[in-house]
């Protein structure tokens, strides 16, 4: 069964009621749960986690270097600014999947630039809570 590590940055556990009309009306965790469901399909084991801090980020996708098969990330407003997320996810041989709920590159100029898009496999946004769905996809697909 392969792992992979779901991680969400910052205001992300805010989801449900952060600015719904962005984001949608789905909270975290059925997000979480969707990524469970839709994993055991693909025959993954999901570990799905979120933290508001940089730091904490950066020691998660450190983990990932063992016993994981994949990393899927919403790294948020670090997506813009970290690049401590970027060179930690430099670290992994895994496969790196970036996902947003948002297009933001439909967004304000200061959304157009990802440090983590540099370093993933694919780039999925802008579908909502079904972006972490076709993340799952797309990391299945890059594992066969
Ligand atoms: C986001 C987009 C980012 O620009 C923003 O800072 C977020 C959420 C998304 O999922 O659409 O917090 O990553």
């Amino acid at each position: 069964m392969a792992r992979i590590l779901v991680l969400n940055g910052p205001n992300l556990n805010k989801l449900g009621t952060r600015e719904p009309n962005i984001y949608g009306t789905q909270t975290l965790s059925d997000i979480e749960k969707l990524c469970i469901d839709h994993g055991t399909s693909h025959g993954f084991e999901i570990d799905f986690r979120q933290t508001n801090s940089e730091g904490t980020l950066v020691d998660w996708i450190q983990e990932a270097c063992d016993g994981y098969h994949g990393v899927m990330i919403n790294a948020a407003a670090y997506t813009h600014t970290s690049l401590a997320v970027h060179d930690a996810l430099k670290l992994l041989s895994i496969p790196i999947i970036e996902v947003h709920l948002s297009n933001p590159h439909e967004r304000e100029d200061f959304r157009h630039h990802s440090y983590v898009s540099l370093v993933a496999a694919k780039v999925i946004a802008g579908h909502g809570a079904r972006s972490y769905i076709l993340g799952l996809d797309a990391l299945a697909e890059i594992l066969a």
